[in-house]
């Protein structure tokens, strides 16, 4: 909603909100200034009369005095791009008020008032998709972090916790669902047509956990019976048409709270449970209390329209929005600096959950795959921050890889340290001593320490400093001993120049050579700069199997012979370390393709060695095709770039197709009967099934690049035989690559089949702009002309440009062209919803780490950005950061 919008001047007094220009560098909110409250709101009530264009809020809050705040007389409630219509304290209506910034300041003599507030805002015109906002029709909210105060004026800081009562009015054929938090404790109709409903929810909750839901739903209605035995009413609440594909996602709600009774002890609290699925949303979902609302994606599944991989996502997403109620909503955060409390814990429960669902191992390498791709580039760029940031200048930025996932992976550290039965002991005692809180990450890490038994003192580190660690490794063997060295860096981030080792936890295993078994795993804690470990009777020198799980989230650097890793890579029991190897074989050997420190002798002996061990993970008949699928998968062009001080994309693309080209050709015949195989096997939701459509995608993938004809003639046959979207998508990414006739009829194909079904065309966006044709780029300038584009979609933005700014060959092209697309899109974007706009600053900071010719048009791409007189504050923070 831009401010020339605000529905109506204020009454009685002339003050409005600063309607100046945002000043050029937004102010530094710090860690260290935290100010408990001072007020609270015990009590909020809030009455909406519902519109598309406008909507009436009047808000009824009782404040009382924080005996542990300041003692300040003024009130502040904050607020964003809303004016107060009409403000009342105890029932009279009063004039005294002012405004500072956009917050609203009462002066109160007393401990405790009431203090109502009247404003109005315009959902149709909300862009941002923050506060109150329209979608297709419906009303909907979205308040973390900062979104409540785009509704009404409120302390809006998650460390006040009120009880909500909500009355809303609407249009009932317009809005004939009324949703709000916690229970329908009342529902009527008024003679003009409108009808209103009354919701009370009995937990005190933060502003941020605040939703709304108005529209034309219906709903799939499950019931579920709780440990404790009490029945709890599921819906899952889509627009008309949709329900069929609902029940995967009924199907994981109702998984998920089983398994958090069982894992982690812990109950829902409330006798209903709505999801709403809404397609305007600008993330995945939002964990609001007993109203979670998701982004469509990750609620609709069927198998003509979803493939594998977002079936896995919409049970994962679930499952995180879920396990939030208690990780995240009974027990919330004091301030967002402590935003990995709950959401790098809830992205742990969630990867516990889908491994419990389906494979561990597989789910594990996705996992690191999603770290290594998202995260460490993160870590090592000009946005690196702590998990738990010192300072920021706006608070959606702060939704990274780093505070997800790497949250994750430090709390999986203790477990890994702890053994979960003890670590379960941790977070029954954080779950039991916090509940009803606004905690902090130290809170945590005190209950594991004393719930868990770990000392973590020095491990507090891992949420104070940025950086991915190095562990540099050798290995020596003499007589009957082998002596492993470790040596840890943790590099230089902004802020942060100089670093304290940290803790790292390494899973470890020696192998015999000759009966490829190892002595035993152990668990090794490196806490110096560098240690020695010695290790006896080994009569020949031991195969090293390090970080094994991925114990730890660090980089590996082990100089050590191919033919260890192609030991590792078929004879290793740990699946992980198994997947390392092949990766490390491939990692060392592009690398140094890419370095021009190959001769023709050294590279076709790499490549040999690698073609010894795909061949072997491509025909092991002990391995499961779920596995044998991530195996095949090889390095990201992103990670091999992470590997190199200066990369230069343009030769590391060059590289891995060649040598994708290169196992394609040489192992053309086990690979085409990897796919005859997998085409043979009927669709079905079970392991084996789900195995034989990766590696048909995969096997498909290789034979395309290796022999274009063969790859186009596999690809249209399983195209035109799909029964799902699986296939069908796997044949289309891949003739989207080729320049063959086929291409455009089955591209044409597709859009026609699916024409209406706005997450499928997404796809058919996503597959072109993330292609490697010749042609790329010049088609996703034309695909923004396409009717179906739209800037105000959110999830089709991403479709078409975050598809486009992941796809190494059309953001990196030489032209600089890929580079002006993305820089075009974020000051486009940045008026209409800049939430999004700031998500793709990330992909030109990358510039320092890349090749001078191509960093200087990166630059210059931010340049023109920063030269923008009115951008967001959230692309000033990050286009200032990464020129910085
Ligand atoms: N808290 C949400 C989640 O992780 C993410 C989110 C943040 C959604 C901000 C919307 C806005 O589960
Ligand atoms: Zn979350």
């Amino acid at each position: 909603m831009d401010i020339a919008s605000r529905p109506a001047e204020p009454a009685e007094n002339t003050q409005v909100a600063d309607a100046a220009p945002p000043p050029h560098s937004p102010p530094v909110i710090r860690r260290e200034d935290y100010q408990p409250p001072a007020w609270l709101v015990p009590e909020t009530g809030l009455d909406f009369t519902l519109g598309i264009d406008a909507a009436g809020i009047t808000s009824k809050l009782k404040v009382v005095r924080n005996p542990e705040g300041s003692g300040e007389a003024v009130l502040r409630l904050n607020g964003d791009q809303i004016a107060p219509l009409a403000v009342r304290v105890d029932g009279a209506a009063v004039n005294d008020w002012r405004l500072d910034g956009s917050d609203l300041l009462i002066d109160l003599p007393g401990a405790e008032h009431i203090v109502e507030v009247e404003t109005q805002v315009n959902p149709a015109a909300n862009s941002q998709l923050m506060g109150l906002y329209a979608s297709n029709g419906m009303l909907c909210t979205q308040c973390e972090a900062e979104g409540f105060r785009r509704i009404t004026f409120f302390p809006d800081r998650p460390d006040v916790l009120s009880v909500y009562s909500v009355r809303m009015t609407g249009d009932k054929a317009q809005f004939p669902i009324l949703l709000a938090n916690g229970n329908c404790t009342a529902q009527g109709e008024n003679a003009d047509g409108t009808h209103w409903a009354e919701w009370h929810d009995p937990w005190p909750k933060p502003s941020y956990l605040f939703a709304l839901v108005a529209g034309d739903l219906v709903a799939n209605h499950a019931t579920f019976t709780t440990m404790s035995g009490r029945e709890v009413d599921l819906n899952i609440w889509v627009r008309p048409g949709d329900e069929d594909r609902t029940q995967h996602a009924m199907d994981s709600l109702i998984a998920s709270m089983k398994w958090d009774e069982e894992a982690f002890g812990r109950e829902y609290d409330l006798d209903l449970f709505n999801i709403v699925a809404v397609s305007d949303f600008n993330m995945g979902a939002m964990e609001n209390k007993g109203l979670n609302v998701f982004n469509t994606r990750y609620v609709l599944a069927d198998p003509e329209t979803a493939t594998d991989g977002d079936y896995d996502a919409v049970e994962g997403v679930i499952g995180h929005e879920y396990f939030h109620n208690w990780s995240g909503n009974r027990i919330t955060c004091r301030d967002w600096f402590q935003l990995s409390l709950k959401e790098g814990f809830t992205v742990l429960r969630d990867q516990l959950f889908s491994a419990a669902m389906g494979s561990e191992a597989v789910k594990r390498i996705e996992d690191v795959r999603v770290l290594r791709s998202a995260q460490f580039p993160e870590d090592s760029g000009p946005l690196a921050h702590p998990i738990r940031p010192d300072s920021y200048q706006e608070i959606s930025n702060f939704y990274t890889a780093t505070v997800y996932n790497k949250g994750a992976e430090v709390i999986r550290m203790m477990r890994t340290m702890a053994g979960p039965m003890q670590f379960r002991k941790g977070t029954d005692l954080y779950f039991d001593r916090h509940d009803g809180e606004a905690a902090t990450c130290e809170d945590f890490i005190r209950s594991m320490e004393e719930g868990a038994g770990l000392d973590l003192t020095q491990f507090r580190l891992w949420y104070s400093q940025a950086g991915t660690p190095q562990v540099a490794v050798t290995l020596k063997h003499e007589g009957t001993t082998a002596t492993l060295h470790l040596s840890q860096t943790v590099p230089a981030t902004p802020g942060q120049p100089d670093k304290q080792p940290v803790p790292v936890p390494l899973r470890i295993g020696l192998f015999n050579r000759d009966n490829k078994e190892h002595t035993g795993e152990q668990l090794i804690v490196l806490t110096k700069a560098s240690d020695t470990f010695v290790f006896e009777e080994f009569d020949h020198p031991p195969v090293l199997s390090i970080n094994r799980g991925f114990s730890a989230p660090v980089s590996i650097e082990f100089d050590r012979p191919v033919e260890d890793l192609v030991f590792l890579a078929a004879h290793d029991d740990d699946p992980f370390a198994r997947y390392e190897a092949m990766q490390s074989l491939v990692v060392q050997h592009l690398v140094a393709a890419v370095s021009g420190a190959l001769d023709e002798a050294a590279r076709a002996e790499g490549r040999a060695a690698i073609g010894e061990a795909f061949a072997a993970i491509v025909t092991d008949s002990a391995l499961e095709d779920l596995m044998r699928g991530e195996l095949m998968i090889l390095p990201a062009e992103s990670y091999l770039a992470e590997q190199m001080l200066i990369a230069d994309p343009g030769a590391i693309h060059a590289e891995r197709e060649a040598l994708k080209a290169w196992l394609g050709r040489e192992y053309a015949q086990i690979l085409g009967a990897l796919h005859d195989r997998a085409v043979a096997v009927l669709y079905s939701r079970d392991a084996a099934a789900r195995g034989a459509r990766k590696i048909k995608s995969q096997a498909l993938g290789y034979i395309a690049v290796g022999n274009n004809a063969e790859g186009a003639r596999r690809a249209i046959a399983q195209y035109r035989a799909a029964d799902n979207m699986t296939d069908r998508q796997g044949a289309m990414l891949v003739l989207a690559s080729l320049d063959v006739p086929e291409r455009a009829e089955a591209l044409a194909d597709f859009h026609s089949r699916y024409e209406g079904n706005a997450l499928v065309i997404d796809k058919w966006f996503s597959l072109q702009a993330g292609s490697f044709h010749p042609g790329v780029l010049a088609n996703i300038r034309a695909l923004a002309e396409h009717p179906d584009f739209t800037m105000t979609n959110p999830n089709r933005v991403r479709a078409l440009y975050m598809a486009a700014a992941v796809n190494p060959k059309a953001f990196h092209d030489e032209s600089g062209e890929g580079y002006r697309l993305i820089g075009d899109l974020i000051r486009r974007l940045d008026p209409i919803n800049p939430q999004t706009a700031a998500r793709f600053v990330p992909s030109l900071g990358r510039w320092r780490r890349i090749e001078p010719v191509r960093a200087a048009m990166m630059r210059e791409e931010l340049q023109k950005i920063a030269a923008e007189p009115s951008l967001s504050r959230d692309v000033r923070e990050q286009v200032t950061k990464s020129l910085g």
